[in-house]
């Protein structure tokens, strides 16, 4: 079905409303069920829904007070649920033997003890995971602080969530799942919505990007070439703003960044363009418009001091792992240090308080991936000898490593113990193996 880029507004997600507030805690439920969306105009999609919204709602949360979440099963296969750079136990991990089945439901506990961030709720049922988020069970989940309030960057109407990410539909507006098929997934949606055109005042606004997608990389600029400001990346804000041409994303990895829009005339048109493929740069080539609109007031900054990082601890152990395919057509299975996954099995084990620096490489000569960890935030120390972008130079749980790539992190495990996996998310990748387990203890 042919959509014309640029006519659809861009909807904003709706933020789940609590049920119940404490003292310390807030309370939510939320039911995973089937639905039939408009994503494509004219026609009923079917999708999997927290809620019954595409993608799921936003839930605010705060940092260092609890976000009680109720997650009701309403569909016919075992769901997981898990909180994407939250800093949780193993059994509010959502991990993938974790299992909701039909008709139960589980409580996810989030103590929310980590700095303001962009999070992202997503399915992490084991074999089913990649499958689920593709059909819409993913929303975003933001973290607010103090210290992030007093900054006064954008916010109210002028901070706007961007979830990317791509899809396949047939004919009837159906999506089509087919395990590691990213070159059919031409249909780009954000919050939903295919090629969506966005009014914006001419001021800055404060964009909380995360690519949704199953297998795709962003490689993203605005259509004049201004630069965007990174102020923060997966796991919190950046040291200090990041001016860029590009934002570089792969799934699993977020963007927080400005856009002054003050720059523009009124009546300017920007597009926001994807330079990497695979697919047809009439389709994939670009994300979203937006349409400026006249100057008001704006009161909001984009300080020099965002935050500071918390220290690097000097490491005591090293590792190295490394990611492999199998080649098109001699097998389906995906490696972590030639093993594919076993949840039986412990790759990894780690003596907690420990600093560890793990050297990650893609083998692969042609097929990027990325590397995710549960639990912790990271810092990247260099990629390929080089040091890190700017943009890339905060908390970090998720490193895109492009063919040949190596890129070596600093991981600290001083707060929960337990067994958590880590995995390359582009979560097709996962499910076919490339994923393993480490027990902190
Ligand atoms: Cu966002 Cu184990 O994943
Ligand atoms: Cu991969």
């Amino acid at each position: 079905p042919a959509v014309t880029p640029f006519t659809v507004p861009l909807p904003r997600p709706r933020v789940l409303a609590l049920y119940r507030r404490t003292r310390s805690a807030d309370y939510y439920a939320v039911t995973m069920r089937r639905a039939r969306v408009e994503i494509l105009p004219g026609l009923r999609t079917e999708v999997l829904t927290y809620n019954g919204t595409f993608p799921g709602p936003t839930i605010r949360a705060r940092s260092g007070r609890a976000a009680v979440v109720k997650q009701i099963n309403a569909l016919s296969a075992p769901t997981s649920v898990h909180l994407h750079g939250g800093n949780n136990p193993q059994d509010q991990d959502g991990g993938m033997m974790d299992l909701i089945q039909p008709g139960r439901s589980k409580t996810y506990v989030y103590a929310n003890r980590q700095v303001g961030a962009t999070l992202w709720t997503h399915d992490h049922a084991h074999h089913m995971e990649s499958e689920h988020v593709y059909r819409g069970l993913s929303g975003l989940y933001l973290l607010g602080d103090e210290a992030e309030d007093a900054l006064g960057l954008p916010s109210g109407p002028y901070e706007v969530p961007l979830i990317l990410r791509d899809a396949h539909f047939d004919a009837a507006g159906q999506m089509v799942y087919t395990m590691d098929d990213a070159l059919n997934r031409t249909t780009i949606l954000v919050n939903g919505a295919p090629w969506p055109y966005m009014k914006v005042k001419a001021r800055k606004y404060r964009f909380r990007m995360v690519n949704s997608c199953n297998l795709r990389i962003f490689v993203m600029a605005l259509s004049d070439g201004s630069p965007i400001i990174h102020v923060g990346s997966d796991g919190g804000l950046l040291p200090a703003p990041a001016p860029s041409p590009v934002i570089v994303l792969s799934p699993g990895e977020r963007a927080d960044f400005v856009v002054d829009f003050s720059r523009y005339a009124p009546g300017t048109q920007v597009t926001l363009a994807n330079m990497l493929g695979p697919g047809p740069t009439e389709l994939v080539g670009q994300i979203m418009r937006f349409d400026v609109e006249e100057k008001v007031t704006d009161t909001s900054r984009v300080p020099d001091v965002l935050t500071t990082l918390p220290p690097l601890p000097t490491p005591t152990v090293e590792r190295s792992f490394e990611l492999r395919m199998d080649e098109p057509g001699t097998g389906h299975l995906a490696y972590i240090n030639e093993k594919t996954f076993d949840h039986d099995r412990i790759d990894t084990e780690i003596a907690w308080g420990s600093t560890e620096v793990w050297t990650v490489k893609n083998t692969s000569t042609t097929v990027p991936h990325n590397f995710h960890t549960h639990l912790v935030q990271f810092r990247i120390l260099e990629r390929d000898g080089m040091p890190v972008y700017p943009a890339e130079a905060g908390l970090k749980d998720t490193v895109l490593l492009f063919p040949g790539q190596t890129a070596k992190l600093q991981l600290t495990f001083d707060t929960h113990r337990g067994v958590f996996p880590y995995h390359c998310h582009m979560i097709d990748h996962s499910a076919m193996g490339m994923m393993a387990q480490m027990r902190i203890s």
